[in-house]
Formats: C-alpha cells, structure tokens, sequence
C-alpha cells in the first residue's frame, strides 16, 4: 500500500519536474538546508512567549509569588533571538536563491542564444524577458523566501497548537475544527489562479515590448505620427492587465477575510466554552490566558499562510515555465556523428529544396541549384518569392523541409553548425551592431585577429574613410545598435566584420538597398572587395550590381524560374529577368 503510494508520488509530474531543481541548488545545499531549517525555530519561538503566560499568572497573580519575575526576561531573550534567526533566515534565503536564479539564467541565456530561428519568430522581445528573466527570479529568489515565510508560519501554528493542547485538549479541539475549515479553501488556489496567472505573464510580456518598440521604432512613430496609435495600444494591454489583476483578486482576495471570519468565531466559541471550563475547575486562569494568547498569536501566521501559500503556488508554476524551457533542445543542433567542415573544395549544391514557414505553405519549391567554388550568384525575382529564406536555408537558419543542401557533396546537416557558420559570412541589408566601439565590432568576426588584418579589413571596407573624421578613430563608441552612425557607415563596418572573418562563403542579401546612391557606391566597392576569391551569394534589388555575376537566377513564387549569365537571359524575348532589366534601365 505505502509502496504504491510512492511510486505513484514518484510518477506524477510534481516529483518529476521540481527533483530537476536540484542540480541547481546542489551547489549551495548547505546554505539553502539551514536557511530552511532556521524557519523551525523562528517559528516555535511563537509558542514560547504564550506557554510562558501559563506560570506567570498562575503563580504571579494567583499566588502573588515573586519567584516568576524572570519570565519578563525571558519573553525579551526569545523576542531577541527570534529577531537573530529571522535575519539570518533572510540572509541566507537571499544568497542562496539569487545565486540559483544567477545560475538558471546563465544556462537559460545560453540556451536563448541557441535557439531556432523559428523561436524568435514567434515569442516577443517582452514575452522573452518575461520568461527568462522574470520567472527565474520568481521561480528561484521568490520560491525560497515564499517558501520561508510558509514554513516560518507553519512551524509557528504547528507550535503554537500545541500549546493550545498543553493547556486543554477540550478547547483546543474546538480550536483546531475551526482552523481547519478555515484552511479549507487554501486546498483549491491552485487550480483557480492557473490560468489567469498564465494570462498574466504574457499580458506583461506585451507590456514589455511596447516599451521595446517604443524605443526601437521611435523614428517610425515620429514621422507617421503615431503616438495616438502607439498610445491606444499601449493603454489596451495595460487595462488587460489591470482586469486580470483584478481578477486575481477576486478569486484570492476572500481568502483571508473569510478565514478571518472563521477564526473570529472560533475565539468567540472558544472564550464562551472557556469561562465554562474555568468556572467548573477544569482549568486554571493561567491555562486559560496562555490559551488565548496563543490563540490570538495563532492567529496572524494563520491569517497569512494562505497569502504564502499563494505566492508559492505562483513561484512553483513559474518555476513550471522555466523548466519548460530547459527541456526544450533547439530542433537545428549537431548530428552526434557531425564533422568539421573544414573549407569549401567543390562547392554548394540544392537539391530539390523545399520549404515551408507554416506547414502547407510551401515557401521554396523543388529548387536544384550548383554553385561552384569561387562562383558568384545572384539572386532576383519578385519581393516575397524567397530569395532570403533560400539563403538563410545556407547557415542553417532553418532547415530545409524537403530535399537537401550539399558542401563538397556532403550534407549540410552532417557537419557541425560551429564548422558550417564559421565558413560563411552574412551581411544583410539591416545589420545588427552591438553597443561599444567600431572596433569591438568588427572584431566579432574573429576576436585573434593581428592588427595588420585589422588594418586591411578596415582599409577594404572603406571604414577607412570615415574614421579620418573621429577624433577617436575604432575606438568611437557607436551607441546602442550603431545609432551614431549613417546607414551606409553601419553597412561598411558590417562588411569589415564579415573580411576579418574571412569566410570562404558570403552570403550578400540585399546588403545595398537601404542606402542612397552615393554610399550605396562605396559600399559596393566594400563589397567588391569581400567578393573577391570566394564563393558568393548575391541578392540585389539593383539589377546593375549583378549582371557581372558568373550566373544569374530568378526565383518567382518560391521557384526557379530562370537561370544563366546576364547576357543569356536579357535578350530572351518575354524574359522575366530581361524585363525587369529593362524597366530599370527607364
Ligand atoms: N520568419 C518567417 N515566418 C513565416 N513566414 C515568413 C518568414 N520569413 C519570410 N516569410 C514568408 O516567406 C516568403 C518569402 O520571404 P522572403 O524569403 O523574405 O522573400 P524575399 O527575400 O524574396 O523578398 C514571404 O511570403 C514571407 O512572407
Ligand atoms: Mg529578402
């Protein structure tokens, strides 16, 4: 009978999910045992400032007998103590749950980085901070002091109820009906605040990313004039955090009273039935005063054990997402028998690829392409058709959903993703700088490089020409996502990222399209120059950028739909790429 009750223990999802937390406080479960184990005292020290009461009246008051005036003293050495422990029960909670939320956020962090594509597709930048930031600390920090304020408040009933029977069962029975259905409803919180809690983090999240766009898209809002827009939106997710605040409330906000007015009642049975007792003999006034008094002190750790007992719940579920987290492997990871793809010999091959974003909406369509080592391609075709998709298919952004991708004859998915990344450099049109300087930027791309390399990845990407105008040259900071710095400045410091990277394949996706004509010319020469000796991909809204391409492809609706050299395909009659040549030249 026990038996199969521990193995059904063992097997519901309780003991499963919360035994993974151990390995994280395994490190410190020194400190974390006595930060929880302080609570027993700290509790039980209630229960001595009532039982003390006893003695005192019952031969201070009753018997007027002086030998009792030590008790005072007493009380004060408990309350002082009591006051010690509860310091080093704080002490002690905080270290240990915030080293432990500091240690789930370093792996979850890593873990974020490394996560599909599709991933950042579909969680918000809020929604993100929310659960990988937040919920640790509520997992982690806010588990342990909840869980301490749980315990300190149930060792001070457990002790104080048994005060209540060392004076008289009679009323203590009385007492502990009461208290029991009163903690009745504590049985069923859980159950009842799931979802709205569930709602409520997302909802935050939301909250988060309308500061996020407030700050990243505060250009964009300026000049289309959309601050009522921004502000209506903003004032939506707030006031739906507000109702399930409130909703919060009303489905926990009558705990406490309705205990309160349990309790209430109970002290009132209790002190009419006492009078009796006292009246009959059966207890001593003393017995009766120490009775009350830890009745009355019962009282508050029973009134807030039920907000604890909340916010443990609320920690416990959090803690629920965050190992959600954890158990999620990115789908796009190393085979076990990956190899090192150690430089391109042959070359690139698609074999009929396809791909879909959402299933059964195929974005890319039986594409058969070869790229030969030290080739350059070019990509065209209709905005939308999956120019991009088919070269984020490359690094392995995203798998492909049909077919296959080849280096030197090899599938891409047979080399580990380290190796693969590492042979391919990526600009595109918008390029993510980071905060700090252009030299901490463009040394992303390979933080042992000489100086000398340094030197010439600057001098090949024209940043050269801009850094004769800094009084601090590299080492200018360039604020939060290069904001300091022009469009065409960003784009040349990427390109010299991509050069000291000195990838053997670049990828190039539409890398001058946002610039105007004058730093779309310098950039183009960057470019140039990081094309030369290598296997290029090229994706270029000006067609004048391509036609010296070894080859030319144009993909329409997520197919290929013609191939060859410039000259090849410009004089087809009816020619799809022909045609576009020839409404750009007008
Ligand atoms: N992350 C994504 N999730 C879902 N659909 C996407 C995603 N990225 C692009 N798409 C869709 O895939 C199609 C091809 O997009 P893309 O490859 O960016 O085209 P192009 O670069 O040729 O303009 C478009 O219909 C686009 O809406
Ligand atoms: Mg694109």
């Amino acid at each position: 009978m026990l038996k199969k009750l521990c193995d059904k223990l063992k097997n519901t999802h309780f003991i499963r999910d919360y035994s993974q937390m151990w390995q994280y406080i395994r490190p410190y479960w020194g400190r974390a045992l006595i930060a929880v184990l302080i609570t027993v005292p700290i509790g039980a020290l209630d229960a001595v400032i009532a039982w003390a009461l006893k003695p005192y009246m019952d031969v201070m008051m009753i018997e007027q007998n002086t030998q009792t005036l030590w008790i005072p003293l007493v009380i004060i050495a408990f309350s002082a103590l009591q006051g010690v422990l509860t310091f080093s029960a704080t002490y002690c909670n905080n270290w240990v749950g915030n080293r432990i939320a500091n240690d789930v956020k370093m792996t979850l962090f890593e873990k974020l980085m490394k996560f599909d594509a599709g991933f950042f597709d579909t969680n918000t930048s809020g929604n993100i901070i929310m659960r990988f930031n937040n919920d640790v600390d509520a997992a982690c920090s806010g588990l342990l002091s909840n869980l301490k304020q749980f315990c300190t408040r149930f060792f001070s009933s457990v002790s104080l109820v048994v005060v209540l029977f060392y004076n008289s069962w009679k009323l203590a029975l009385i007492a502990v009906v009461m208290l029991f259905c009163a903690l009745f409803p504590l049985t069923r919180v859980r159950r009842r605040i799931k979802d709205i809690n569930q709602e409520t983090l997302f909802t935050n999240g939301e909250v988060m990313t309308h500061y996020n766009e407030a700050y990243g898209g505060n250009r964009i809002i300026s000049s289309y004039n959309l601050y009522d827009y921004e502000y209506k939106r903003f004032d939506g997710t707030l006031t739906r955090v507000f109702k399930l605040g409130m909703k919060m409330v009303q489905r926990t906000g009558m705990l406490s009273p309705f205990m309160h007015f349990v309790v209430s009642l109970g002290i009132a049975l209790v002190i009419w039935t006492g009078s009796s007792l006292i009246l009959s003999h059966q207890i001593t006034p003393g017995n009766f005063v120490s009775f009350i008094a830890a009745l009355i002190l019962l009282y508050n750790p029973i009134k807030s054990i039920g907000n604890s007992f909340n916010n443990v719940q609320v920690a416990l579920m959090a803690m629920e997402r965050v190992f959600e987290l954890l158990g999620n492997t990115p789908e796009i990871r190393d085979r076990d028998d990956a190899v090192e793809l150690t430089g391109v010999n042959k070359g690139i091959e698609y074999k009929n690829v396809g791909f879909e974003y959402v299933p059964n909406k195929p974005v890319l369509q039986n594409i058969n392409l070869k790229i030969k080592r030290g080739e350059t391609i070019a990509l065209v075709g209709n905005s939308g058709g999956g120019k991009s998709t088919f070269v984020s298919l490359l690094p392995r952004f995203y798998d492909v959903t049909d077919g296959q991708i080849l280096i030197d004859g090899q599938d891409i998915r047979n080399y580990t993703l380290e190796s693969l990344r590492d042979k391919i450099s990526v600009v595109f049109q918008d390029n993510f700088l980071f905060s700090g300087t252009i030299r901490d930027n463009i040394l992303l791309g390979n933080e042992n490089a000489t100086p000398e390399e340094l030197n010439h990845a600057v001098e090949m990407a024209f940043v050269q020409d801009f850094l004769k105008n800094l009084p601090k040259g590299l080492d200018t900071d360039i604020g939060e996502r290069g904001t300091l710095l022009s469009g065409g400045q960003r784009q040349r410091i990427a390109i010299a990222r991509a050069f000291i990277k000195n990838a053997p394949i670049v990828v190039l996706d539409e890398a001058t399209s946002a610039l105007d004509n004058k730093s779309e010319a310098v950039v183009q020469k960057a470019i140039e120059n990081l094309m030369k000796d290598r296997t290029v991909i090229v994706i270029a809204h000006r067609l004048s950028t391509v036609r010296h391409a070894d080859k030319i492809v144009v993909i329409n609706y997520g197919k290929i739909v013609e191939s060859g050299t410039h000259d090849e395909l410009v004089n087809q009659p009816d020619g799809i790429y022909a045609s576009l040549y020839k409404a750009q030249l007008k």
